[in-house]
């Protein structure tokens, strides 16, 4: 007979979705569900070769790697793993360079697929691995952490960090398959949990007032991973994602409101240290900041900044922004305007207004010293 455990997460499996993100020839599915980890039919898709290349963390790799490899076996020939050191303060070269020794190491072919296994570093770096290794070859997404599952694992973004800015080299390069396995959240800290709801909320005013409301209503669900409460967040904000990439695959517009708040949270991770903040908690606080541009700029009420700010902060995210310098200010604005959505060293911000709809706008550095003056201890 089978037991509680058993049975619950067999309802949970059949209960898995799939989101197509559309992209003509190029198109590729995300499945979301509990368990897909271990069932065959999630890889049935993928392309043919002799060679894996499961690229994962420190971190990660001890939890997830085995199962992940003992799923590709019947597929490929050869099954390799690399495993990189955990950390945002890793996401650069050095550590790059680490999946092609591994892959030229063992002599893998263009015919060879990368899983990135584990969270938005991982993703991002495995990512553009794939892109460049023999100019191209295919990579799936197995996204371990909340915000990756929702966020970092779809649409194509990929890249390292440079120490003068944040993502700033990297390239547009979709992945075959994401599989995103929500019994892998089990394992994640709470603080990571609170990270992934940043990038959950994000998708709320500037796209979806209702799921906004609903967030409103689950959040103590969401903060406590209930599977249920988890999966509806998950599917809507990858729904969403799917839209938004489905419109403007390559960022030449409406894809930039993706980055709401995260021109501030950009600032925040650089000027602390990578590593120092969770890219998440920098967004969740890039969101408070983005919303007090968006009141002082006239385009929603106080009403809507105290309603994010309140959300933000039953999340688990902090809403106050660090002191990055003495004159505060300047220092945000000098690393803002490395971001890569600015244009001739002039900021644009994506701003919300009316509520549930987003643009990118200039402000003037005094407002915007103002916002920070306003949000920072
Ligand atoms: P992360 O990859 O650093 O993962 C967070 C931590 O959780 C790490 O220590 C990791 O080892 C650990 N972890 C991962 N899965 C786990 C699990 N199941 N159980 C226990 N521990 C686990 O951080 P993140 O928040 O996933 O991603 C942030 C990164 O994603 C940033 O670099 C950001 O720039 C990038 N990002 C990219 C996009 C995009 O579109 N490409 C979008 C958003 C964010
Ligand atoms: N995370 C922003 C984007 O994918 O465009």
């Amino acid at each position: 007979m089978q037991s509680f455990a058993q049975a619950y997460s067999a309802g949970l499996a059949a209960a898995s979705t799939t989101v197509t993100i559309d992209l003509g020839d190029r198109s590729y599915p995300i499945l979301i569900g509990h368990g897909l980890l271990d069932q065959g039919t999630t890889w049935d898709s993928l392309r043919p070769g002799a060679h894996a290349m499961v690229v994962s963390n420190e971190t990660v790799a001890p939890l997830y790697a085995e199962r992940l490899q003992a799923a590709l076996r019947p597929r490929y020939a050869k099954v390799h793993t690399v495993v990189l050191p955990d950390g945002e303060e890793h996401k650069h070269w050095a550590t790059l360079n680490l999946i092609f020794d591994a892959l030229l190491h063992h002599q893998c072919d263009r015919k060879t697929t990368l899983f990135a296994l584990g969270g938005g570093v991982v993703g991002d770096m495995t990512g553009f691995a794939a892109a460049s290794y023999m100019r191209g070859v295919p990579f799936v997404q197995v996204p371990t952490t909340l915000l990756a599952q929702v966020d970092s694992s779809v649409g194509g973004k990929t890249g390292i960090n440079h120490p003068l800015g944040k993502n700033m080299v990297g390239a547009f390069y979709q992945p075959d398959l994401v599989v995103c396995d929500l019994a892998t959240l089990g394992t994640l800290p709470a603080r990571e949990v609170s990270a992934g709801l940043a990038e959950i909320i994000k998708y709320g005013p500037i796209a979806d007032m209702a799921f906004l409301e609903w967030i409103e209503s689950n959040i103590g669900a969401l903060v406590d991973q209930d599977p249920a409460a988890l999966t509806h967040a998950v599917r809507r904000s990858c729904e969403i994602k799917a839209w938004v990439v489905g419109q403007d695959e390559r960022e030449s517009g409406l894809r930039a409101v993706l980055n709401f708040g995260h021109t501030f949270g950009h600032a925040i991770e650089a000027g602390m240290g990578y590593g120092e903040w969770l890219h998440g908690e920098a967004v969740g606080c890039g969101m408070v900041m983005a919303a007090h541009l968006s009141q002082r700029l006239g385009l929603i009420d106080e009403v809507l900044v105290a309603r994010l700010t309140r959300l933000i902060e039953r999340a688990g995210l902090p809403v106050r922004g660090p002191r990055l310098a003495a004159r505060n200010a300047e220092r945000y604005l000098e690393l803002m305007r490395v971001d890569k959505k600015a244009e001739a060293g002039e900021i644009r911000f994506v701003v919300v207004g009316p509520p549930g709809q987003a643009a990118m706008r200039h402000a003037p550095d005094s407002v915007v010293a103002d916002v920070i003056d306003h949000c920072c201890d």
